[in-house]
């Protein structure tokens, strides 16, 4: 429901408050001056869960006390701390609580509360890939590595599985705080050194195993991928066989359940992340989303806010929204977002038919009809009269089974095949728009085609009285148009700061293999019973902890870096996509494909530090009362509006205006000298027809490390096209420090 409201930025041209900051953004922020409350629902008196977010308070008072007394005021009778869902107090404060609206309401305008917004839930962002990105097995390592601790927030874990073996791993660093006590059927070891289930509601549904083990697969993925063990002789039935391991097999891994079969609620996520920060994780990898409205009422934003406070970088998926403008889901400024590339294994799925036509699909079809031909009938064709949807999809229980049973079924979209499969067909021909991006496994024998060959397989069927057909095994083929951002992939403007470039950078999500929880169906579709250690899954969600782990990697080298420095050096080190084969450019790809092997010699690195990002959000309307208690000291906004602030010094240049317009913009940036202590870079600008981008001083001379030295970017001319890219690279002659231009109308 709320995707709507990122559409609807989307869609509606918004009328420009100020060239940076977009109006519909600040309108939802003066709903309440100093407080947050965002949600509606339709009973007044029932009561639901609220979070009640406090930032970080100065004082030492006993929080429990506070808290009933807040509650005590707004609730009117005694409510005791076993009333509390949650208290967060690790790393900041806040609670969660039934309330009514009216309550909430109240408790939103009580001193000390930054927001309250309802308990939401939030959904996933459902190798070769890293020697695809050429990051392969025997690299650079540092002994440290294996003091890195990676938290990943997600659907749980399977701890026994080869990728989290702990055979030769020392004992966890001393740094760490974090535990693994008071579980059932679960234990850690010294690979998986943290592990640990929230759920406030305690609503777990039949499936949800009440500990941090996965009975998903989607955490399992996502950890091996960032940091799993080196595995031989890994696949899926067969498929992508070959050495699965994580980008840095010798980090730690905390895992922080967040995720039950019904998805993921803002309330875990908030204490997952209390709990992470505290127990001294170095980075946070979450491949979730929500919609948010506002950072202070989105749990990722909050935790990445906190998290960055504390000198954790947290590194998010981009989204699975696209390819429509504007779909990006995580876009805080102090977090890292990431953007879905392809690599070069691609799957295809022949569909045969009786008149020995052939048509080439895609899908991980790990079953194989041979030369059988079986009936295929359209699913129009074999409603199920009781139900509610129109069997064309295909959808679940849609289908009437006296009519498919035995048959394969052409369906006019794509789903997960558990209508088909439910109602016994023997396979589903499916179709849609981008059936080359989008491979993923279903519980039958199925392939995806284009609209144009479905169109032509329907002709079959109309034209002949007993119609056949039959489904191969995929061929696994190479991709050559690799890489590029796959449509799912959520995509930029930033919907909230238009100056940001949002995603920051892509990395590899698409036919990723990597290890799985062997109790959950390799398609996800219950009754399916191919069971499974590894599994190939596609989604913004194992682009994730690909950076995550280059994170980790830069992390090993240097132990002090910023989140923000850590940031800067995997976005200027990334390789360059092409705008030919995203017509999209930088709002799909950032500042383009990561690239491991670079990522720690950056040369010269865009820091930004809390500070900064203060006065950002001063910028963009928040007002230093709630700030205050965000941050539980002493920041204040200015009293005038500081439009300089809004430009952080970030990696990248983004620039909106109304196209043919005449710009002329002055973006000031910093870098510090992480490279050769002496060293002359020179700015090397591409000026794209119709602006010229000027740099000042265009020649930096460091004479040690560490030396700061500013500049001004200034853009003038006009566009004529929605997207214009262009790019700024320093270069010494060893370090090439490359930063993406975006002159862009308004979406
Ligand atoms: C413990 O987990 C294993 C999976 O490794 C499962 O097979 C077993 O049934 C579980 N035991 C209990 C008591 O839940
Ligand atoms: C139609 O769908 C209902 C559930 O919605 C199911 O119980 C029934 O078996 C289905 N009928 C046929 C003929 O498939
Ligand atoms: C197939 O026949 C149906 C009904 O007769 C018709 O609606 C449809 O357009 C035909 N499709 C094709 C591709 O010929
Ligand atoms: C795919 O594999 C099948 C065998 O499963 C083979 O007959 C077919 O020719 C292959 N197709 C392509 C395009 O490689
Ligand atoms: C930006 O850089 C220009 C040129 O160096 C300088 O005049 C201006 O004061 C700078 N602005 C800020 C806010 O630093």
């Amino acid at each position: 429901m709320l995707a709507k409201f990122i559409a609807s930025i989307a869609n509606h041209p918004i009328p420009m408050a100020s060239k940076t900051t977009s109006l519909s953004w600040l309108l939802l922020l003066s709903l309440a001056a100093s407080t947050l409350l965002i949600g509606h629902s339709a009973s007044q008196n029932e009561r639901k869960a609220y979070i009640v977010y406090m930032g970080n308070r100065r004082d030492e008072i006993s929080t429990s006390s506070l808290y009933s007394n807040m509650l005590q005021e707004v609730i009117g009778s005694h409510i005791g701390p076993e009333s509390l869902l949650y208290s967060y107090k690790r790393s900041f404060h806040g609670f969660v609580v039934e309330l009514t609206e009216q309550e909430a309401q109240k408790m939103a305008a009580m001193d000390g509360v930054v927001s309250v917004f309802p308990n939401k839930q939030n959904e996933l962002h459902t190798t070769r890939s890293w020697d695809f990105i050429g990051f392969p097995k025997q690299v650079d390592r540092r002994t440290i590595e294996s003091n890195i601790i990676i938290g990943v927030l997600d659907s749980g874990i399977w701890p026994e599985a080869d990728s989290f073996s702990d055979k030769g791993f020392g004992p966890p660093p001393r740094k760490w705080k974090g535990s693994c006590k008071g579980l059932t059927n679960f234990t850690c070891n010294n690979k998986i050194i943290g592990a640990k289930y929230y759920r406030s509601d305690g609503k777990f549904e039949e499936g949800d195993i009440k500990s941090p083990r996965d009975s998903e697969g989607h955490g399992t993925h996502v950890a091996s991928t960032a940091a799993g063990n080196i595995v031989s002789k890994a696949s899926l039935e067969g498929f992508r066989l070959g050495t699965a391991r994580g980008g840095v097999p010798s980090a730690r891994i905390a895992m922080y359940k967040v995720c039950w079969l019904n998805g993921c609620f803002d309330a875990d996520i908030l204490a997952a992340f209390d709990d992470a920060i505290a127990d001294g994780v170095d980075i946070i990898s979450i491949s979730i989303g929500g919609y948010p409205k506002n950072y202070f009422t989105d749990p990722i934003a909050i935790g990445a806010f906190h998290a960055m406070r504390n000198g954790i970088l947290t590194s998010t998926s981009a989204g699975n929204s696209g390819p429509g403008p504007a779909t990006i889901l995580n876009f805080s400024p102090w977090s890292l977002s990431v953007a879905a590339s392809t690599i070069d294994r691609k799957f295809s799925t022949e569909v045969r038919l009786g008149n020995n036509k052939i048509y080439e699909g895609t899908s991980v079809n790990t079953f194989n009809l041979k030369n059988d031909m079986y009936p295929i009938i359209y699913s129009g064709d074999a409603p199920n009269t009781t139900s509610e949807f129109n069997s064309r999809y295909c959808q679940k229980y849609s289908l009437d089974q006296n009519l498919v049973k035995g048959k394969i079924v052409l369906c006019d979209a794509l789903s997960d095949g558990s209508g088909p499969f439910l109602a016994g067909a023997v396979g589903a021909v499916m179709q849609g728009r981008n059936p080359n991006s989008q491979t993923m496994a279903f519980p039958l024998p199925a392939s995806y085609l284009s609209f144009e060959n479905g169109g032509k397989i329907r002709m079959y069927l109309n034209s002949t009285r007993s119609p056949t057909a039959t489904i191969l095994r995929s061929n696994e083929s190479k991709d050559t148009l690799a890489p590029y951002i796959a449509p799912f992939s959520s995509r930029g403007p930033n919907p909230a700061a238009h100056n940001i470039l949002k995603p920051d950078l892509a990395a590899p999500g698409v036919n990723i293999l990597a290890a799985w929880s062997p109790i959950s169906p390799i398609s996800g579709v219950e009754s399916d019973k191919r069971s499974n250690s590894y599994n190939i899954i596609s989604g913004t969600s194992m682009a994730c902890p690909h950076a995550t782990a280059v994170a980790a990697y830069i992390k090993s080298f240097h132990p002090t870096w910023s989140p923000a420095s850590i940031r800067s050096a995997l976005m200027t080190t990334a390789d360059p996509m092409s705008a030919e084969k995203n017509p999209d450019a930088e709002f799909a790809y950032g500042a383009g494909n990561i690239n491991p092997l670079k990522a720690p010699n950056p040369g010269l690195i865009y820091d930004i530090d809390a500070l900064d990002y203060i006065k950002f959000l001063c910028a963009q309307g928040y007002n230093t009362k709630l700030l205050q208690h965000v941050t539980g000291d002493k920041s204040s906004c200015s009293k005038e509006t500081d439009e300089k602030s809004l430009d952080l010094n970030y990696p990248s240049f983004a620039l909106s205006t109304p196209l043919s317009n005449s710009i002329s913009h002055v973006f000031n940036r910093t870098v510090t000298n992480v490279g050769s202590s002496t060293s002359t870079y020179k700015a090397i600008v591409t000026s794209p027809h119709g602006l010229s981008i000027k740099v000042n001083p265009s020649i930096l001379s460091f004479t040690s490390l560490k030396q700061k030295l500013s500049f001004a970017l200034t853009i003038e001319g006009t566009i004529e096209k929605q997207i214009v890219s262009a790019s700024l690279i320093w270069d010494d002659g060893t370090f090439q420090v490359r930063s993406p231009i975006v002159v862009y109308g308004d979406f």
